[in-house]
């Protein structure tokens, strides 16, 4: 039996998930959360499969011993690698997120679209399916965005090094005739204004994190696993959102306060795997 008053369990690498939290926070005001950025590994991106499934799969099981009633995978790497090994290990509802692309298909004019994601996103076989399936509407031209998680990690959203990637990763999308680039990765809501500096207003960018809280919505009700007495219409709620990282904790705290207004104070934690046994030199290589 799944607990309704239990939490909704959300991870990402690092704090490009709180964009996935804000849009479930305001959907689902009622609803208690405990959030997990898994900083002391990220970026996710940049790892091995075998290493993003790990890492997931003991993030995923340390939600569900906080008694969590549903996971939100708020991390298009860790979905790409991991979401069906979750959905094998619990009963609970998992949502996942994915790159944009049907939604950038339809609002393309051009009929171009860019996608920054992770390498390990875009190698994918999830991904190359989902690109299968909506090439024939768009054409995709895919970047990988290396650099760029590590530098918002560091809490940077429009240093001049970040600037720099971006125009580096946007001009060829840009020559090629994209009007439309998908944010296939959470982190990267956080640097829409850099990237408005570099493409103007050249391209629409589409992040999918309300649909992500849709999809939630969708499954909790189906679920009958709403938190009880909880209305997305209430204005007034005594729900808990609770932080938690891997890493020092004091990004998610310092964007957790601006993005969302949140107080918390982020727990420190250390999640053991088997790719990151405590006590292990080569734990995190
Ligand atoms: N926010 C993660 C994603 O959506 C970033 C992955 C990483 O850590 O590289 O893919």
């Amino acid at each position: 039996m799944i607990d309704p008053h239990g939490p909704i369990g959300i991870f990402d690498s690092g704090l490009g998930g709180l964009s996935v939290l804000r849009a479930v926070r305001m959907l689902l005001p009622g609803e208690d959360i405990v959030y997990l950025a898994d900083s002391g590994h990220a970026p996710y991106g940049e790892r091995d499969d075998d290493f993003i499934a790990d890492r997931s799969i003991a993030i995923g099981d340390w939600l569900l011993r906080q008694g969590a009633k549903a996971l939100v995978v708020a991390c298009n790497t860790a979905t790409a690698q991991a979401v069906h090994l979750l959905r094998e290990c619990t009963s609970v509802p998992v949502v996942g997120v994915e790159p944009g692309l049907k939604p950038a298909a339809m609002r393309s004019t051009s009929g171009v679209a860019g996608v920054l994601a992770t390498a390990a996103t875009l190698r994918s076989d999830k991904f190359r399916r989902l690109l299968a399936g909506y090439q024939a509407q768009c054409r995709f031209i895919c970047q990988p965005g290396h650099g760029l998680v590590e530098a918002i990690e560091r809490g940077e959203t429009d240093s001049v090094e970040l600037l720099a990637l971006l125009e580096r990763y946007l001009a060829p999308m840009l020559a090629d005739g994209a009007d439309t680039l998908v944010l296939g990765c959470t982190h990267y809501s956080f640097i829409d204004s850099a990237i408005r500096q570099v493409a103007g207003d050249r391209l629409t960018l589409i992040d999918t994190s309300a649909a992500i809280a849709q999809q939630l919505a969708r499954l909790l009700t189906e679920r009958s696993l709403l938190a009880p007495g909880s209305s997305s219409t209430s204005s007034h709620s005594s729900a808990r959102t609770s932080l938690g990282s891997t890493g020092d904790g004091k990004q998610l705290q310092v964007v957790a306060h601006r993005l969302l207004g949140l107080e918390a104070v982020v727990g420190q934690l250390t999640i053991s795997s088997r790719r990151t046994l405590p006590g292990d030199s080569m734990a995190s290589a």
